[in-house]
């Protein structure tokens, strides 16, 4: 009888605490990141030697965010789209 009964204060000191930790661990700090933030951070892309600065851009291709900024895309530019689709980027030219 002695034992149950001490199992059982050790239980209730257990379960206090487990609920001391729980109610003194802080809450993990989050954040919030603005959406434009994620995305605002200056973006140069180069084509065929020119310097396009797609910042704006990237949100509004159709071909969704593929721009890995700072490098040469020529390569990738050129396999999905004609020629004709450089005058499109003149405007972001830099
Ligand atoms: C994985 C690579 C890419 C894919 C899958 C892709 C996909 C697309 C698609 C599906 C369109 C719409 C085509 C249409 O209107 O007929 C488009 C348009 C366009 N893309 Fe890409 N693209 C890629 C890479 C690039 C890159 C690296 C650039 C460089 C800036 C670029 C610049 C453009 C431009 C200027 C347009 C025309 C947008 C307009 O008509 O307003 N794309 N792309």
């Amino acid at each position: 009888m002695k034992l149950i009964k001490n199992l059982f204060i050790i239980s209730l000191l257990n379960l206090a605490i487990l609920a001391s930790v729980l109610f003194f661990t802080p809450a993990p700090q989050t954040v919030p990141i603005p959406q434009t933030a994620l995305s605002s951070e200056k973006c140069v892309i180069v084509i065929d030697g020119l310097h396009y600065d797609v910042t704006s851009f990237r949100n509004q291709h159709p071909g969704g965010d593929v721009f890995v900024c700072g490098t040469d895309m020529s390569t990738l530019f050129h396999s999905q789209h004609p020629q004709s689709f450089l005058k499109k980027l003149s405007k972001y030219q830099i």
